[in-house]
């Protein structure tokens, strides 16, 4: 039953099967104090190619303010998306997709078929770029009537910003600034628009599992309700982004192509009893069909042997989505 039908009906305890095995917060507060970094995008290059160097070594998470996307842009995306689950449940289930495999677009509330189901319903869109395309068009809701304009603008900015820092990732391993968009051959750009209901024991639940992100990089926004949580050290850090700041992370594709100088970070997002938070999450990542992933052959020497064995991404998808994505899990299966 998805959780709005749940709270709809009243419920004051969350049936069994959202409820973690493990109870997700006890043991988890510690370092609350720990701020990840800030990086602002108007400072010097070199010190912005340092400081997300060391961002991505220390903790493969970060924000970014002063980044140059418009908030009006920001706060389009997120009407649009909380517009999309304000639509009676009925037009939603027109975009219902079992499987978010690449080339779906859907709505849903799992993507794996693990026995606990996380408090969260989202909407999927597989591609994102370039907005005008027919292709694109396609594969954007067309309900509520603004979706599709919000999105394309969103898009837009979002695809800029993700080519600027893969540039400044590169510089920052001592390659080429378009070293890792050259590889990928097509940058690819998919987005997922998650909603999180309010809980009524939001301590025996997630709201998103733990997981790494499967491509390369990931940005980040909220609408300023807190939940977001990255793994750091054995300690689970609540991430307080600052009112405007886009929060970014490394992803698995990331760690292989840097041969783990840089890790992809786990992270995972909590459930709260008062309010509603909505998030949404720009992936970029491989083709699908596209060259093998592969640690760069500049990074892989005599003392640093290569760590990864070469995948493609929709191989990797498929072990994703097969592995219930929980933790670490997926990138070790392709560790040599
Ligand atoms: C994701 C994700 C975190 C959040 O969608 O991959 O990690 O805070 N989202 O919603
Ligand atoms: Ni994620």
């Amino acid at each position: 039953i998805p959780v709005e039908n749940l709270l709809a009906q009243g419920i004051t305890s969350v049936p069994e099967a959202y409820i973690q095995p493990h109870p997700p917060i006890y043991g988890s507060q510690r370092g609350n104090s720990t701020q990840i970094p800030v990086i602002d995008l108007t400072l010097p290059e070199e010190e912005i190619t340092d400081a997300i160097a060391r961002a991505c070594k220390d903790w493969g998470f970060f924000q970014v303010i002063s980044h140059g996307v418009a908030q009006e842009i920001v706060d389009g995306m997120l009407q649009a998306a909380k517009d999309f689950f304000d639509l009676p449940m009925a037009v939603r289930m027109k975009y219902f997709s079992a499987t978010p495999i690449p080339k779906t677009t859907g709505y849903s509330v799992r993507f794996d078929n693990s026995s606990v189901v996380d408090w969260r319903d989202f909407l999927f869109q597989s591609l994102c770029y370039p907005p005008c395309s027919d292709a694109v068009k396609e594969s954007c809701p067309s309900d509520p009537p603004h979706y599709r304009d919000s999105s394309a603008r969103y898009c837009e900015a979002m695809h800029d910003l993700g080519r600027k820092l893969l540039r400044y990732v590169s510089r920052g391993l001592g390659l080429e600034s378009n070293r890792i968009e050259q590889s990928l051959e097509e940058l690819h750009h998919s987005m997922l628009m998650n909603r999180y209901l309010p809980c009524p024991q939001p301590e025996l639940v997630l709201a998103l599992r733990s997981h790494t992100d499967p491509n390369v990089i990931s940005l980040l926004v909220d609408n300023g309700v807190p939940g977001l949580q990255v793994l750091k050290d054995g300690a689970w850090i609540t991430v307080h982004s600052l009112p405007g700041a886009i929060v970014v992370n490394m992803g698995d594709q990331l760690e292989i192509m840097s041969n783990g100088k840089y890790k992809s970070a786990e992270h995972r997002a909590l459930a709260n009893s008062d309010s509603t938070r909505y998030s949404i999450a720009s992936f970029f990542e491989p083709p699908p069909a596209g060259p093998l992933i592969a640690p760069f052959p500049e990074l892989v020497n005599a003392q640093e042997e290569s760590q990864f064995q070469a995948v493609c991404y929709r191989d990797y998808l498929a072990i994703f989505f097969a592995k219930q994505a929980s933790g670490k899990s997926v990138i070790t299966q392709v560790k040599k």
